[in-house]
């Protein structure tokens, strides 16, 4: 697929909407709006009456808004998504549909120094306005906090050993690009598994710089409380550390994955799971590579 100039291709476009939907007239949340693939698909099921809040916490997002009255872009973070809702005066929404991560686009543009493909700045933040830069995440944290990133976010068994080398690395200079970065880690990192370990090392600060844990650990709680009854929410994750969050709260209510019983002993769980997760087919794996990681969850508040 030739991606110049796409900012984003959808991932399981049908699949997840088709889980979404529930009722046309209904009020939607798209927390990751993106490019606006979901959103447009979404709008295109929606009735006249039926309504759509688009979140993204980047700007360059604001480029992609559907000229549609049912439409409203939020310049903001999901985190925060009940309070932005009830200022819209929806207390309750019919679906969330939320698809996780970055965008194509913020792999291709060099300057927010996502992608170890090209050189640029180390920036990796999402919301251009605020907080720390991958930069900053490098030069300032303590070999203990930079281990802890890389072995928890990134899954890498030798976590220890790259915040050594990170360290090391910046007692000569600052690491201020992509490029410093990686030649940083380049001792660390194996050749035969390159690619793969450097990606995990970029996942890692990336999640970092834009505290994507909390940040969703925040919108996944605040769902239970925003869904109407038979409500659904769809996830999309692209790895394990978002599945499993995604997972323990479909099946238990909670992120720690524990269910909860009444004084009876009763199961209280607030979601029903719907059928089993999809993963992309053959044909879209082949189509999108990015969406190989893909994993798309729904479940429904009971
Ligand atoms: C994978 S893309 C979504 C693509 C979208 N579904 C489409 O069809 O184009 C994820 C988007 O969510 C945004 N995002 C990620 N975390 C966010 C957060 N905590 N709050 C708001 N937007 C966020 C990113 O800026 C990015 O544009």
């Amino acid at each position: 697929m030739d991606i110049k100039g796409t900012y984003h291709v959808p991932v399981l476009l049908k699949q997840s909407v088709d889980g979404l939907v529930t009722d046309p007239d209904g009020v939607y949340a798209d927390a990751t709006f993106g490019g606006g693939g979901h959103s447009r698909e979404i709008l295109s099921r929606l009735s006249p009456k039926g309504l759509l809040y688009g979140f993204d916490q980047d700007a360059d997002a604001r480029n992609n808004i559907p000229g549609d009255s049912r439409f409203t872009f939020v310049y903001g973070n999901f985190r925060y998504m009940r309070n932005f809702m009830r200022w819209y005066g929806h207390e309750r929404l019919t679906g969330i549909l939320a698809d996780l991560g970055v965008s194509w686009h913020h792999f291709d543009d060099s300057s927010r120094g996502f992608s170890f493909r090209f050189d640029g700045p180390a920036d990796m933040r999402m919301n251009q306005k605020e907080g720390l830069r991958a930069a900053d995440v490098l030069n300032d944290y303590t070999e203990e906090n930079l281990a802890r990133l890389f072995r928890l976010y990134g899954e890498l068994y030798n976590g220890r050993q790259l915040a050594r080398a990170v360290v090391r690395y910046r007692t000569n200079r600052r690491i201020e690009t992509v490029t410093g970065l990686v030649e940083a880690v380049r001792p660390e990192i194996g050749r035969e598994r390159e690619k793969k370990d450097l990606a995990k090392v970029f996942q890692a600060i990336r999640m970092e710089v834009n505290h994507e844990v909390d940040a969703l650990r925040e919108m996944l709680c605040s769902s239970v409380g925003l869904l109407e009854k038979g409500g659904r929410l769809v996830v999309i994750t692209y790895h394990s550390i978002e599945d499993r969050m995604v997972k323990n709260l479909m099946k238990s209510g909670n992120i720690e994955g524990e269910v909860k019983t009444d004084f009876y002993g009763n199961r209280e769980v607030p979601f029903r799971c719907i059928g089993k997760p999809v993963t992309p087919d053959a044909g879209e794996q082949a189509d999108n590579p990015r969406s190989r990681s893909a994993k798309l969850r729904i479940a429904e508040r009971v």
